[in-house]
């Protein structure tokens, strides 16, 4: 029996930059990436501190990293403040009147403010903190519609030291009132309401709901963004504005130590428990600035668009921190992409000239759904750069991405990373990296991935095994908040003083890393373990797929059989021949050891976390007793369970 993750499908188109992008780029050959790469594993030391060296501190390091596996401390002894290095920094370096951030409401408003501008508005905003009794180490909950002030609030918090764990808009009562308590918050920063499919979410409602559970939070500040009709409590409740009107917009930033908590950010995964993930000032800081200078190569003219809310760590790391430590201009968006239709952001991106834009699979494979028509009745000239993140990418999705999108022009960053990474491991950089898709490509600098097996040895090409990292990098998480013992057993439980990322994968010959999907996903027929990325690829390379999920079904025999899960593309109709043809073709892309023993249609769509990514976890479940029983707090929408549960009975 293979204890290992077996790859059957295999891609060989290779894409490489243009000469013109590789020429303008930061890093423009192999050999410049493979010498710098060498020098950031085999001395990080020297590595890391002229990165960081372009930041401001207000007090040096003695030392660049402390390990006491598995308890890291980056630029010890440093004093830092991160919201000066992401505002004040560019007041006096020629950036003081560029857009820091253009921002659309999903009504159409549109406001756009500069790093001036920010600058007052983040100073401001300290004073209330301050003023309403927010002090360094406390910790505030943010939860806000995607409008600046929550970037604002965030950076308000870094400023003055105090711990921000946002929770996304989407997410429940009962979700804020879990991590309100888990994390001692005393202060909730929330609005009235926001947009969201042309409708309004109740999020101070939300907030209240949730506070009547916990009753710990002494300050409430509340901006005001719908103008609905919503309950103050007298002595907890202050509105953002009134509260703005009694304070200066000068403030001094302190310089707390490097290793000052930054903030909290639950994440489950898709299975169990959230869990606290704590990340720190310095080294999360000269990571994301590092990583987004190279990965997106950032430039000064560029208007960098990132597409995801801020309540999830690729808004923090490539929305709030990385982009404005560079100094860039950056769009953000408060909606849905498909208010009024799907062709929403490619307005954005022609009206606003974006030349960098950062989005995940999920939201491609919904653009190829919904039709080519739309991006092809935009001007989508401005692109230079295309990058994705959050689930592996299906080649097909890829291609398309790359053709519709990026004209066949744009590189594509396929950026593989965590939240507990804090900011993106392994991806291709735009200038040299020869791209694959489906493949995340190679190593950020400093990061010394791998794939080891069961005993710990390292796999050969084209062996799948666990994905690991074995040197302690600047943005890796600090710990679970309150719970060492779980941070211990969670990632560095499997092998000595080595971090493991619960994800499957593995290296070709050229050394690029394919994710095949969570180990907790892997599926196992026959004594073979495949990576459910590669069968749902597989599916979704046929012309009338646009997405799947495939997971595995007790069978006597086989000890797994393989379930798939289809939504068809506009016209196609769920059939018995469809379901057949769909069999066959996978039979011929994997091999017959990967042919599907039944594939559903679901009417609803396929049940996705709020961040978009597919929960196979409840899939199994459903296939293997009809019913859920486990976690569903991350679930985007029941419905689609209830949807899918007949759909299993029928058959
Ligand atoms: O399974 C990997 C998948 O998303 C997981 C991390 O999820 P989260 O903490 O929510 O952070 C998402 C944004 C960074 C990983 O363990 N994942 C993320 N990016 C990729 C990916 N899988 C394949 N390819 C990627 N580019």
């Amino acid at each position: 029996m293979s204890k290992n993750i077996e790859s059957h499908l295999i891609e060989d188109r290779v894409f490489k930059p243009s000469k013109e992008f590789s020429k303008k780029a930061r890093v423009s050959s192999m050999a410049q990436y493979r010498r710098m790469y060498k020098e950031s594993i085999e001395k990080p030391s020297l590595f890391w501190a002229r990165e960081a060296k372009e930041l401001h501190w207000q007090k040096p390091w003695k030392k660049v990293l402390e390990w006491k596996a598995p308890f890291a401390k980056w630029f010890t002894e440093a004093k830092l403040n991160v919201c000066e290095n992401c505002v004040d920094r560019h007041l006096s370096n020629g950036r003081k009147n560029k857009a820091a951030i253009i921002w659309e409401g999903e009504p159409g408003d549109k406001r756009v403010l500069t790093y001036h501008q920010l600058h007052r508005e983040v100073c401001r905003f300290s004073n209330v903190l301050e003023a309403n009794g927010v002090k360094a180490r406390d910790r505030v909950l943010i939860y806000m519609p995607m409008v600046p002030e929550a970037a604002i609030a965030m950076l308000a918090c870094a400023r003055i030291g105090a711990v921000h764990s946002v929770v996304f808009g989407g997410f429940s009562a009962e979700s804020i009132s879990d991590r309100l308590e888990d994390s001692g918050a005393t202060a909730v920063i929330t609005a009235d309401g926001g947009y969201r499919r042309g409708k309004v979410v109740p999020l101070k409602k939300n907030v209240d709901d949730a506070l009547k559970k916990y009753q710990g939070v002494k300050r409430c500040i509340v901006y005001q963004r719908t103008n609905e009709k919503v309950t103050m409590k007298r002595g907890r409740d202050v509105w953002w504005h009134t509260e703005a009107k009694k304070v200066s917009a000068d403030h001094t930033p302190k310089g707390f130590d490097s290793e000052h908590p930054l903030f909290i950010l639950y994440t489950s995964g898709s299975t169990g428990k959230p869990k606290g993930i704590l990340h720190t000032s310095g080294g999360y800081l000269v990571g994301t600035y590092t990583s987004s200078k190279y990965i997106f190569d950032m430039r000064n003219d560029d208007i960098f668009w990132c597409t995801a809310d801020v309540g999830w760590v690729t808004g923090h790391s490539y929305i709030v921190f990385g982009p404005l430590a560079n100094g860039v201009t950056q769009v953000m968006y408060e909606g849905a992409p498909n208010y009024p239709d799907f062709g929403r952001f490619w307005d954005i991106v022609e009206e606003y000239g974006v030349t960098t834009f950062y989005t995940a699979p999920t939201a491609i494979r919904a653009f190829i759904k919904a039709g080519d028509h739309l991006p092809d009745a935009r001007d989508l000239s401005s692109l230079r750069l295309l990058g994705t993140v959050g689930e592996p990418i299906n080649p097909e999705a890829w291609m398309w991405y790359r053709e519709k999108i990026g004209s066949g022009r744009c590189p594509i960053v396929d950026t593989w990373w965590q939240t507990e990474t804090g900011s993106i491991m392994i991806s291709p950089l735009p200038g040299c990296t020869p791209t694959k898709p489906g493949t995340a490509t190679l190593p950020f600098f400093g990061v010394d991935a791998a794939i080891l097996d069961e005993e710990g040895n390292e796999c050969k090409a084209d062996e799948g095994g666990k994905l690991v990292i074995r040197k302690p990098w600047p943005s890796m998480l600090r710990t679970i908040y309150g719970d060492k013992a779980r941070y211990r057993k969670t990632y560095w439980n499997d092998y000595e003083g080595i971090y493991t990322a619960g994800d499957g994968a593995r290296t070709d010959k050229n050394g690029n890393f394919w994710i095949v999907g969570r180990l907790d996903d892997v599926l196992n027929v026959s004594g073979h373990r495949l990576g459910t990325a590669e069968v749902e690829s597989a599916l979704v390379a046929h012309k009338d797929v646009a997405e799947a999920a495939v997971v595995g079904r007790p069978h006597e025999i086989k000890g797994q059989g393989i379930v798939a899960f289809v939504t068809l593309k506009g016209q196609a109709k769920a059939s018995p021949a469809a379901e057949k043809d769909l069999k066959a073709h996978v039979t011929k892309a994997i091999g017959a050891i990967a042919r599907p023993d039944e594939i559903y249609f679901p009417p609803d769509g396929l049940p996705k976390t709020r961040s978009g990514k597919i929960m196979r976890r409840i899939l199994k479940e459903l296939v293997a007793t009809g019913k859920v029983t486990g976690n569903v707090t991350t679930l985007e929408d029941f419905t689609v369970v209830r949807s899918l549960q007949k759909l299993l009975q029928k058959k």
